[in-house]
């Protein structure tokens, strides 16, 4: 195998070099060119080539001498080399051109007479201003349409007409403020339109649209989800936009919508989504919702409310959607939190809480949960009974809040436990913290921070690792351990090795 492989890449070495491959151009037996820093389309170049790429170079101009040879080509792409013109029939005459991409350049429009068989045409980052409904004449074969970071600022759907087998049509990142007329585009089953200027979709302009499945409008000025939308729609993005309020009644028909992202737009209540009964992602983040939405719908498993003005967390949300799996209610002002609030939710296996105004933890959480994030919140003490439950735990996030003791037996029913975040409370560093310190040892956790405030002499230690408190609170141990001292005194000693960093949290959302 390994003979194999050296022999393979001398083989290809070889052909870089030989007189068939033009200078700053590698050729691999794979028909596949590949060049960079050029001045202009090489002569030379194999016939057979299925596939020439070029990026990072100079060239200005194509013209249709550029490829009268390469009767093969399948793939061109070209990127990043500032062209700017290309001239009338460039691409015509290739005939088994497939693909052809020619993104980050500063062409002004779509080039002409594009060969029939073309399936992909990506012009992403380009300088385009207007599309003719020329520019797509006989692209009966297009599957892939991109056209994102342009100028464009209208679309007609007439343009689009011809485009019998397009499945995805991007146009992220253009002005285009309205869209007039109506596709109708039998396979389109992707479109995304993502920072436009679209204040207005007029109802019926997708509703012949029979095969769309996700459609993105996020980052417009839309104050309503457009009606009419397709049926067969699966996902529905909407963030960034200006919507107040969400008939669900103007949705409903999209029976197997299953993600709604309606993130960072203007909500201030949410009601009735339980008329998508697929419905299984609901994201309402950096809205300003005062209350958990009402009546969700029942095959939920992911609902995102993070960044509004939630203050109470109650059962009565959560009554009827037993799949849910990830709850995110992190920057709120929850402040209320009715113990076994979730309790009907058996699947539940990510809680974030950060950021909140708990004083303790919740009472009666699912025992399914493996991550549970209460970071800074205002919890100054831990009662056995709020964890005992929890034995599917792996992540608990404690960090900024205000607890000073930790009762080891809180900690022993946390049987998977792997990371406990500890830093930014002040820890009151008595003997006692030692037998939690013992307790997590002995699970494996890896436990972050657990500096000392109180008492004094103690400030600036860490009880997770003194060796000045283990000595200390040596005494105390022979009187509580008396059977176990030597062991407990070299374990002790391991202790000390342990280097604890005060990393950020992003690992905290590995769950393994
Ligand atoms: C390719 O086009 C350039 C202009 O960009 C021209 O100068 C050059 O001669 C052409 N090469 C071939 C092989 O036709
Ligand atoms: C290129 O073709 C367009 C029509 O497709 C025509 O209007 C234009 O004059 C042509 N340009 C040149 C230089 O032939
Ligand atoms: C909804 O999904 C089902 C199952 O995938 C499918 O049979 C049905 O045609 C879809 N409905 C619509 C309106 O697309
Ligand atoms: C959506 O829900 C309807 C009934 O509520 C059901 O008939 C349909 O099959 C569901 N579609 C999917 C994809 O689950
Ligand atoms: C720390 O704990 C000890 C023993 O329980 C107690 O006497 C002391 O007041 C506590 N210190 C602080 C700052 O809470
Ligand atoms: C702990 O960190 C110090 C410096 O930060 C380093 O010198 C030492 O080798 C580390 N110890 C272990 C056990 O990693």
């Amino acid at each position: 195998m390994h003979l194999l492989c050296t022999l393979l890449a001398l083989l290809s070495l070889s052909h870089g070099l030989s007189p068939n491959c033009p200078g700053r151009c590698s050729c691999d037996s794979m028909q596949s060119v590949q060049c960079y820093r050029l001045m202009e389309v090489p002569s030379g170049i194999p016939s057979t080539t299925k596939r020439l790429y070029i990026s990072h170079s100079r060239i200005q101009h194509l013209q249709p001498s550029n490829f009268t040879q390469l009767l093969a080509l399948e793939d061109f792409i070209l990127v990043a080399s500032g062209t700017e013109s290309i001239e009338n029939d460039t691409f015509k005459t290739l005939s088994t051109l497939k693909t052809l991409e020619l993104w980050k350049n500063k062409l002004r429009g779509v080039p002409n007479a594009l060969p029939d068989n073309l399936e992909v045409l990506k012009l992403n980052d380009n300088s385009i201003c207007v599309l003719y409904g020329s520019d797509f004449e006989g692209l009966k074969k297009l599957k892939v349409l991109e056209l994102k970071n342009n100028l464009i600022s209208s679309l007609s759907p007439n343009m689009l007409s011809s485009l019998m087998s397009l499945q995805r049509l991007m146009v992220d990142g253009n002005r285009i403020e309205s869209i007039d007329g109506l596709l109708t585009l039998p396979h389109l089953k992707h479109v995304s339109m993502e920072n436009n200027k679209l204040s207005h979709v007029p109802g019926s302009s997708l509703t012949a649209l029979q095969s769309l499945q996700f459609l993105s409008f996020s980052g417009n000025l839309l104050t309503k989800i457009p009606t009419n939308l397709p049926k067969s729609l699966l996902s529905l993005k909407m963030e960034r936009n200006q919507l107040k309020m969400v008939r669900f009644g103007d949705v409903k028909h999209l029976e197997n919508l299953s993600h709604l992202y309606l993130s960072q737009n203007f909500l201030s209540s949410i009601d009735g989504a339980q008329l998508l009964a697929n419905l299984t992602t609901l994201e309402v983040s950096q809205n300003q919702l005062q209350m958990l939405p009402l009546r969700l719908p029942a095959r939920l498993q992911k609902l995102d409310c993070s960044s509004n003005l939630i203050q109470r967390v109650t059962a009565q949300h959560f009554q009827d959607v037993r799949d849910l799996k990830h709850l995110f209610l992190d920057n709120n002002i929850v402040s209320v939190f009715e113990a076994g609030a979730l309790q009907r939710c058996s699947q539940l296996s990510n809680l974030a809480l950060e950021q909140n105004l708990l004083l303790s933890i919740p009472l009666r959480l699912p025992k399914t949960l493996a991550r549970l994030d209460l970071k800074g919140n205002a919890i100054q003490d831990i009662a056995v009974r709020e964890l005992k439950d929890l034995t599917q735990l792996q992540v608990l996030n404690l960090r900024n809040n205000r607890i000073s003791a930790l009762d080891f037996r809180a900690l022993e029913g946390l049987s998977r436990l792997r990371h406990l975040y500890l830093d930014g409370n002040p820890w009151n560093c008595t003997c006692s913290l030692l037998r939690a310190r013992e307790v997590l040892k002995a699970k494996g956790t890896d436990v972050k921070g657990g500096q000392c405030a109180a008492p004094a002499e103690q400030q600036g230690e860490s009880w997770m690792s003194s060796k000045k408190i283990m000595r200390q609170c040596e005494h105390h141990l022979h009187q509580t351990e008396k059977s176990k001292d030597t062991r407990m005194k070299s374990r002790l000693e391991d202790f000390s090795n342990i280097n604890m960093s005060m990393d950020d949290d992003d690992y905290d959302y590995e769950i393994y």
